[in-house]
């Protein structure tokens, strides 16, 4: 099946439904701030990215990396970046876009897979921001390597990815429905981990397919390609993952630098 196509359709229903928590637009508070310097981003559910992390952002160029969603492209739009919005949802891109018509921002948009960057040159961007969403990609690999290729040199790639550990337990564990006891064997994949019922359940309820990867494709996959990795944090998922949260943080954010 075509994962992409698939995933695009999930973001729409998630977009289009209104009560996901990444796809709340940012308000005219944090838009204000963002524009007095005060800005507040988010890679994973909960910790803010650090302000050593993005230092100034005026008239830098900034790729939001599946992060559309109307809450931290327009964010750094007002802090003075000049953002590109690349997501393969049209309907989180819709919410950017409604965020930068309401607040007057410039924006660039492109929809398309983060796997293939194609539609940028070689060194296009000083920062890529990309939130939580290699999840929804077979290949993670194949990002950083597109990621690295539009950095210029001495950019920095920020990006939120989970714990493979999360996918251990089943998504019924996740909210608190089943036991956490281990039942998948990783790296998971939604696509080979499932049974036919299980994985038409997801396609039915248009649930986007997820993929755990291995430690060594998220941070080694880096790292292999020459980024220096200058920063990390991990933090507790949102309300969905509370039984798990008590146990471990399942997200890390990851800040990577092109050599140069
Ligand atoms: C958890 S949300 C992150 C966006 C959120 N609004 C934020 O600002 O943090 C994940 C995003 O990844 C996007 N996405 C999923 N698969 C993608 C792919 N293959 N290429 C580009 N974007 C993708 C989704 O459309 C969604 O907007």
């Amino acid at each position: 099946m075509d994962i992409v196509e698939h995933n695009r359709d999930a973001w729409n229903a998630e977009a289009e439904e209104g009560d996901s928590p990444w796809s709340q637009p940012a308000s005219r508070t944090a838009i204000e701030r963002a524009r007095g310097g005060e800005l507040s981003l988010i890679l994973t559910p909960n910790k803010c990215v650090p302000d050593s992390w993005l230092g100034a952002l005026k008239n830098k160029d900034v790729l939001g990396l599946a992060s559309g969603g109307g809450q931290q492209v327009p964010l750094m739009a007002a802090a003075g970046a000049r953002v590109t919005s690349f997501d393969n949802s049209d309907a989180q891109l819709e919410l950017d876009r409604k965020v930068a018509e309401r607040e007057q921002l410039e924006i660039t948009f492109k929809r398309g897979d983060m796997a293939d960057l194609s539609a940028f040159d070689d060194a296009s961007f000083d920062m890529i921001f990309n939130p939580a969403s290699t999840c929804f990609v077979a290949d993670v690999r194949q990002v950083w390597l597109e990621c690295i290729r539009v950095l210029r040199p001495g950019g920095r790639l920020m990006t939120g990815v989970m714990n493979p550990a999360y996918y251990l337990f089943g998504k019924d564990a996740h909210d608190g429905k089943a036991a956490l006891v281990a039942k998948y064997s990783l790296p998971y994949a939604d696509l080979t981990s499932l049974d036919d019922a299980e994985l038409a359940a997801l396609r039915k309820k248009r649930w986007p397919l997820e993929f755990s990867h291995t430690l060594e494709d998220l941070i080694g996959g880096q790292t292999d390609i020459g980024f220096q990795i200058v920063g990390f944090y991990e933090d507790k998922w949102s309300d969905e993952a509370t039984p798990l949260n008590a146990l471990m943080s399942t997200a890390m954010a990851i800040c990577a630098r092109k050599p140069g």
